[in-house]
């Protein structure tokens, strides 16, 4: 190798990498070498035979690796392509009404609180470092209707090391809380104000998402301007979509000169190929059409759906379709802030959908942990920078040892590195995870902050 790099090592692992690349779900990589340098990236990822070659050209020596140990891997971090940041506030709690009397009871109320700075302060450190201690490297976030909340969260993302896509949400209507909306002139006003502001801290790793909450608390006047916004300034639009056959119905008879859910939001320049909209139990097959057609992507949040007793969407179908789709907690019409969960959802309503229908073609484990790390970062347009262990994309990985002391598995027959996933997926949770890199920085363990 003559051209030998100017980039720095700054850190080498040697052991088993399992990830999903375009072609399989699952790759596994036994005694690999894997090295990051200064700032943050995949400098090679090669056969361990190769370290004496590896350290010559990359300049580092040989005793700086660091060893895995038997029962350990690296995998991608988690990717959560929905979150309602302020909703862990109420998380494992209130999960008895449908999704819009759920809403008006528990979730405006909840939320309004979050003008309070001090308040946003505390909740927002704790679902950052939850999230981020559970594996979750890169998480797409709604905040609240307050601008400067938002930004905090943005600001707690950026300090903890998180990698974030955050929103403002924007709402216009809403007839059932009065206290908790805005108006049209606000909601342009703030959401433009909030993009600006976010992107002058210039935080590596956050990003400003245009959040209209969904068709239903928008007025077509609100929808058309963020359309806008983001276009102007190529950003990335979240919303939610189809998740009960209710919110579909009034939406209906709010758009009627709309064909679809999905064709609202493609008239108002929602629909581009750097949005994801949560949930869409309900698409037609004509809207999966749109949604490929536009590249838009879907995010699946299974425990959500179940909780809420809203729909079970078909992945099988939504894949068929080339839509591109990633996993999401919902947090908090979701109970678990662990892609972990979100993962073991999905299989069940899979396996529920295979009960329903015996020749469904079940989803497997390797499928979903592509869809929780690859297929998320395809989801969010981020899959250029992270979701697998690709040379040149940032280091966001997960440490993991099966048999972690103290941790929830007791038994590892096999030493199988596909077993050994098989079993963390199943069972694991945080305990299991060791370490936790973000562009190539360890943010778990994190030190925890002297004030709170
Ligand atoms: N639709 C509009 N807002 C929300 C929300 O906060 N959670 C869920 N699950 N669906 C929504
Ligand atoms: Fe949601």
């Amino acid at each position: 190798n003559s051209n030998r790099p100017t980039t720095k090592i700054a850190n080498v692992y040697r052991g088993t990498f399992i990830h999903s690349t375009q072609q399989t779900a699952l790759q596994i990589l036994e005694d690999e070498l894997l090295g990051v340098d200064t700032d943050g990236k995949i400098a090679f990822i090669e056969r361990g035979a190769e370290l004496d070659r590896l350290s010559r050209t990359f300049g580092f020596s040989p005793t700086e690796v660091t060893q895995l140990a038997q029962h350990e891997f690296f995998m991608p971090g988690l990717v959560d392509t929905h979150i309602h940041a302020p909703q862990y506030s109420y998380i494992g709690t209130a999960l008895d009404m449908p999704l819009l009397q759920w809403l008006n009871t528990y979730t405006f109320p909840m939320e309004s609180h979050f003008k309070d700075l001090k308040f946003a302060h505390s909740v927002y450190s704790k679902v950052v470092k939850r999230t981020l201690r559970n594996g979750t490297t890169t998480a797409c976030y709604f905040a609240t209707i307050h601008t400067d909340a938002s930004l905090l969260l943005g600001q707690i993302a950026n300090d903890f090391g998180q990698r974030a896509l955050v929103g403002k949400v924007c709402m216009d209507r809403n007839d059932s809380v009065k206290h908790y909306k805005e108006t049209n002139q606000e909601s342009q006003e703030e959401t433009c104000r909030f993009i600006a502001e976010l992107l002058n801290k210039k935080y590596p790793l956050v990003r400003p998402v245009v959040t209209p909450r969904f068709a239903l608390y928008c007025t077509a006047a609100l929808l058309g301007q963020l359309g806008t916004i983001a276009k102007d300034n190529n950003l990335h639009i979240q919303s939610h979509i189809g998740e009960t056959v209710e919110d579909i119905k009034l939406v209906q008879e709010l758009f009627p000169e709309s064909e679809s859910y999905t064709d609202v939001y493609l008239k108002h320049n929602l629909l581009t190929d750097k949005t994801v909209m949560a949930h869409g139990c309900y698409l037609s097959d004509e809207e999966l059409v749109l949604f490929r057609k536009t590249g838009a992507s879907l995010s699946h949040c299974p425990n959500s759906n179940i909780s809420l007793c809203s729909g079970m969407l078909d992945v099988r179908n939504v894949l068929k379709h080339k839509v591109k789709l990633g996993l999401g907690t919902d947090v908090a019409g979701g109970y678990s802030a662990s892609m972990l969960d979100a993962v073991r959802r999905t299989l069940d309503t899979s396996k529920v959908l295979t009960i329903q229908n015996p020749e469904y073609d079940t989803l497997n484990f390797e499928e979903v942990f592509r869809l929780a790390t690859l297929g998320g970062s395809q989801a969010l347009s981020l899959d250029g920078q992270t979701g697998n262990f690709e040379v040149g994309k940032d280091f966001d990985a997960l440490r993991v040892n099966v048999a972690a002391p103290g941790g929830p598995i007791d038994l590892v027959q096999c030493k199988e590195p596909k077993i050994l996933l098989e079993k963390f997926l199943n069972l694991g949770d945080d305990r299991n995870i060791v370490e936790v890199f973000v562009a190539g920085r360890k943010v778990v363990p994190f030190a925890e902050p002297t004030t709170e």
